[in-house]
Protein backbone atom coordinates (compact mmCIF):
# COMPACT_ATOMS: atom_id res chain seq x y z
CA UNK A 1 0.00 0.00 0.00
CA UNK A 2 0.92 3.67 -0.89
CA UNK A 3 1.92 6.55 1.96
CA UNK A 4 -1.34 7.59 0.07
CA UNK A 5 -3.11 5.02 0.68
CA UNK A 6 -2.35 4.63 4.59
CA UNK A 7 -2.88 8.26 5.24
CA UNK A 8 -6.51 7.45 3.85
CA UNK A 9 -7.18 4.61 6.30
CA UNK A 10 -5.87 6.24 9.07
CA UNK A 11 -8.44 9.61 8.33
CA UNK A 12 -11.12 7.20 7.67
CA UNK A 13 -10.38 5.35 11.35
CA UNK A 14 -10.26 8.31 13.00
CA UNK A 15 -12.73 10.29 11.09
CA UNK A 16 -14.99 7.10 12.63
CA UNK A 17 -13.44 7.43 16.03
CA UNK A 18 -14.51 11.31 16.41
CA UNK A 19 -17.81 10.07 15.18
CA UNK A 20 -18.61 7.33 17.97
CA UNK A 21 -17.44 10.05 20.00
CA UNK A 22 -19.65 12.92 19.05
CA UNK A 23 -22.43 10.74 19.15
CA UNK A 24 -21.90 9.24 22.96
CA UNK A 25 -21.58 13.35 23.98
CA UNK A 26 -24.73 13.95 22.34
CA UNK A 27 -26.16 11.33 23.73
CA UNK A 28 -25.02 11.52 27.10
CA UNK A 29 -25.81 15.33 26.78
CA UNK A 30 -28.73 15.76 24.83
CA UNK A 31 -31.17 13.03 26.49
CA UNK A 32 -31.29 14.84 29.89
CA UNK A 33 -31.81 18.10 28.08
CA UNK A 34 -35.05 17.19 26.06
CA UNK A 35 -35.94 14.81 29.38
CA UNK A 36 -35.82 18.51 30.61
CA UNK A 37 -37.99 20.05 27.93
CA UNK A 38 -40.34 17.82 27.72
CA UNK A 39 -41.15 16.71 31.05
CA UNK A 40 -43.68 19.13 31.78
CA UNK A 41 -45.75 18.17 29.00
CA UNK A 42 -45.90 14.62 30.39
CA UNK A 43 -45.92 14.95 34.31
CA UNK A 44 -48.78 15.27 36.20
CA UNK A 45 -48.61 18.31 38.24
CA UNK A 46 -51.97 18.78 40.00
CA UNK A 47 -51.73 16.12 42.90
CA UNK A 48 -54.85 15.41 44.52
CA UNK A 49 -55.43 18.16 47.56
CA UNK A 50 -57.80 18.72 50.00
CA UNK A 51 -59.88 21.91 49.59
CA UNK A 52 -61.68 23.83 52.78
CA UNK A 53 -64.75 25.02 52.09
CA UNK A 54 -66.09 26.40 55.71
CA UNK A 55 -67.20 25.52 58.72
CA UNK A 56 -69.73 22.70 59.12
CA UNK A 57 -71.54 25.07 62.08
CA UNK A 58 -72.60 26.66 58.64
CA UNK A 59 -75.06 24.59 57.67
CA UNK A 60 -78.49 24.31 58.26
CA UNK A 61 -79.89 20.86 58.22
CA UNK A 62 -81.42 19.62 55.18
CA UNK A 63 -80.89 22.88 53.25
CA UNK A 64 -77.53 22.32 51.29
CA UNK A 65 -75.43 25.49 51.05
CA UNK A 66 -73.03 26.23 47.93
CA UNK A 67 -69.72 27.04 48.46
CA UNK A 68 -67.19 28.68 46.00
CA UNK A 69 -63.99 27.47 44.81
CA UNK A 70 -61.55 27.97 42.66
CA UNK A 71 -58.10 26.57 41.94
CA UNK A 72 -55.10 26.64 40.05
CA UNK A 73 -54.06 23.74 37.49
CA UNK A 74 -51.36 23.09 35.35
CA UNK A 75 -51.31 20.60 32.91
CA UNK A 76 -48.04 20.35 30.70
CA UNK A 77 -47.34 24.16 30.06
CA UNK A 78 -50.54 25.30 30.26
CA UNK A 79 -52.42 27.07 33.70
CA UNK A 80 -55.35 27.71 34.26
CA UNK A 81 -57.94 28.40 37.17
CA UNK A 82 -61.16 25.76 37.97
CA UNK A 83 -63.60 27.09 39.63
CA UNK A 84 -67.08 25.87 41.00
CA UNK A 85 -69.44 25.37 43.71
CA UNK A 86 -69.73 22.59 45.66
CA UNK A 87 -73.05 22.34 47.44
CA UNK A 88 -72.52 20.84 51.25
CA UNK A 89 -75.67 18.67 53.04
CA UNK A 90 -75.89 17.89 56.14
CA UNK A 91 -78.94 16.25 58.50
CA UNK A 92 -77.24 16.00 61.54
CA UNK A 93 -74.79 18.50 61.81
CA UNK A 94 -71.76 16.10 61.52
CA UNK A 95 -72.00 13.83 58.68
CA UNK A 96 -71.39 16.33 55.45
CA UNK A 97 -71.93 15.58 51.49
CA UNK A 98 -70.59 17.73 49.40
CA UNK A 99 -71.91 17.50 45.57
CA UNK A 100 -70.37 19.08 42.71
CA UNK A 101 -72.81 21.86 40.70
CA UNK A 102 -71.72 19.85 36.95
CA UNK A 103 -74.48 18.66 35.51
CA UNK A 104 -73.68 14.93 35.17
CA UNK A 105 -75.54 15.28 31.15
CA UNK A 106 -73.51 17.92 29.23
CA UNK A 107 -71.90 19.53 32.65
CA UNK A 108 -73.60 22.88 32.64
CA UNK A 109 -73.93 23.70 36.37
CA UNK A 110 -76.99 23.30 38.29
CA UNK A 111 -77.86 25.89 41.09
CA UNK A 112 -80.38 25.23 44.00
CA UNK A 113 -83.88 26.10 43.80
CA UNK A 114 -84.96 26.87 46.94
CA UNK A 115 -88.83 26.88 45.74
CA UNK A 116 -88.68 23.70 44.43
CA UNK A 117 -85.80 22.48 46.93
CA UNK A 118 -83.86 20.70 44.53
CA UNK A 119 -81.24 21.25 41.98
CA UNK A 120 -81.61 22.59 38.24
CA UNK A 121 -80.27 22.67 35.20
CA UNK A 122 -80.82 25.72 33.26
CA UNK A 123 -79.49 23.69 30.04
CA UNK A 124 -82.15 20.81 29.34
CA UNK A 125 -84.40 21.47 32.49
CA UNK A 126 -83.05 18.67 34.26
CA UNK A 127 -83.96 18.36 37.86
CA UNK A 128 -81.82 16.61 40.33
CA UNK A 129 -83.56 15.81 44.38
CA UNK A 130 -81.84 17.46 47.77
CA UNK A 131 -79.91 14.39 47.39
CA UNK A 132 -78.61 14.63 44.08
CA UNK A 133 -80.80 12.19 42.52
CA UNK A 134 -81.88 12.60 38.71
CA UNK A 135 -85.49 13.57 39.16
CA UNK A 136 -86.36 14.62 35.70
CA UNK A 137 -84.34 15.23 31.94
CA UNK A 138 -81.45 13.81 30.67
CA UNK A 139 -78.68 13.63 33.51
CA UNK A 140 -77.74 9.82 33.10
CA UNK A 141 -76.51 9.52 36.46
CA UNK A 142 -76.93 11.94 39.88
CA UNK A 143 -74.55 14.86 40.69
CA UNK A 144 -71.01 13.43 41.48
CA UNK A 145 -70.30 13.78 45.06
CA UNK A 146 -66.27 14.96 46.32
CA UNK A 147 -64.70 12.55 49.25
CA UNK A 148 -65.22 14.49 52.24
CA UNK A 149 -63.80 14.85 55.26
CA UNK A 150 -64.49 17.68 58.56
CA UNK A 151 -60.77 18.68 60.35
CA UNK A 152 -61.37 21.15 63.22
CA UNK A 153 -64.92 21.71 62.06
CA UNK A 154 -64.32 22.93 58.80
CA UNK A 155 -65.65 20.89 55.80
CA UNK A 156 -62.72 19.55 53.55
CA UNK A 157 -63.43 18.39 50.03
CA UNK A 158 -60.69 16.46 47.58
CA UNK A 159 -59.72 17.86 44.19
CA UNK A 160 -58.09 15.04 42.16
CA UNK A 161 -56.15 16.46 39.00
S1 LIG B 1 -76.47 19.87 30.80
FE1 LIG B 1 -77.83 19.71 32.44
S2 LIG B 1 -79.56 18.87 31.55
FE2 LIG B 1 -78.21 19.01 29.90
Amino acid sequence: MSAYGEDLGRRKFLSGIIGVVAGAVATIVGLPAIGYLISPGVKRQNQEKWLTLGPVASLAPGVPSGFPYSRKIKDGWVEATQTGVAYALTADGQNVNVFSNVCTHLSCRVSWDDTRKGFACPCHDAFFSVDGKVLAGPPPRPLDQFQTKIENGQIQILLEA
